[in-house]
């Protein structure tokens, strides 16, 4: 099986361009950050602290995470609810990188990731998919942009689905997650070994897609 790993911070592109890359190679695109919102839904929709590890692992307890891909389209369960829709809110973004940073929710969600690997071509983007998932996949990209940048295609995403937002509080949102995500003490957001940086400040979104296109088929065909 073939594997293209996408790392980076929120905002970069990575979902779109991973899974406008899985469409071009036929590969399943897996959003791994999904994982980590319906463990931060399942936690605030139980009124669980999802800073406290112990009472985190009372919900892990028992609780059953699936993706499915339906029409090659993840779609996530939670104890056989979809919950695909309601893992999107800002809360939840919030909640899932607080869970996130638990040695405990880490190691739940590792196997149920390298299982889909191991099963499957994929383009799979996170945060640790090259560094601590699929060290050994067969491209390793790390995708950034500057926060500016990121925050206001946020906003503008929240904005054209009629969502009101306030541009300084996604910024400040996003920064947190930034600072949150890269400091944790396990698996924390950073390049790995090897990975290629691609930087999008500035791009239109069909020249990332492009880069990002030229670079797995060079390092595919190596
Ligand atoms: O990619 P996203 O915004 O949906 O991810 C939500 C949070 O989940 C993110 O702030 C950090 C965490 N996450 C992670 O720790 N590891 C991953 N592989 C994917 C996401």
């Amino acid at each position: 099986m073939r594997a293209i790993a996408i790392d980076g911070p929120a905002g970069a592109g990575k979902s779109t361009i991973a899974r406008k890359l899985a469409g071009e190679l036929g590969y399943i695109y897996v959003d791994t950050g999904a994982l980590y919102r319906a463990i931060g839904y399942f936690c605030l929709s139980r009124g669980v602290d999802v800073k406290d590890e112990t009472a985190v692992m009372g919900v892990l307890v028992g609780l059953h995470i699936e993706l499915r891909f339906v029409d090659m389209e993840q779609r996530v369960f939670l104890n056989d609810q979809d919950v695909t829709a309601k893992i999107r809110t800002e809360a939840v973004s919030m909640a899932a990188s607080a869970v996130s940073a638990l040695p405990a929710v880490r190691s739940f969600l590792l196997d149920l990731q390298r299982d889909i690997a191991a099963q499957n071509n994929v383009v799979m983007d996170g945060r640790d998919i090259a560094t601590v998932i699929l060290p050994n996949a067969d491209v390793k990209i790390f995708l950034t942009a500057s926060p500016e940048e990121r925050a206001r295609r946020r906003y503008e995403e929240l904005i054209g689905k009629g969502v009101s937002a306030d541009y300084a509080a996604v910024l400040a949102d996003l920064k947190k997650r930034d600072y949150d995500d890269s400091h944790r003490e396990v698996a924390p957001l950073k390049p790995a070994e090897g990975a290629i940086l691609v930087d999008t400040t500035g791009n239109e979104l069909e020249t990332s897609i492009k880069i990002l296109s030229n670079i797995v088929k060079e390092n595919l065909d190596k």
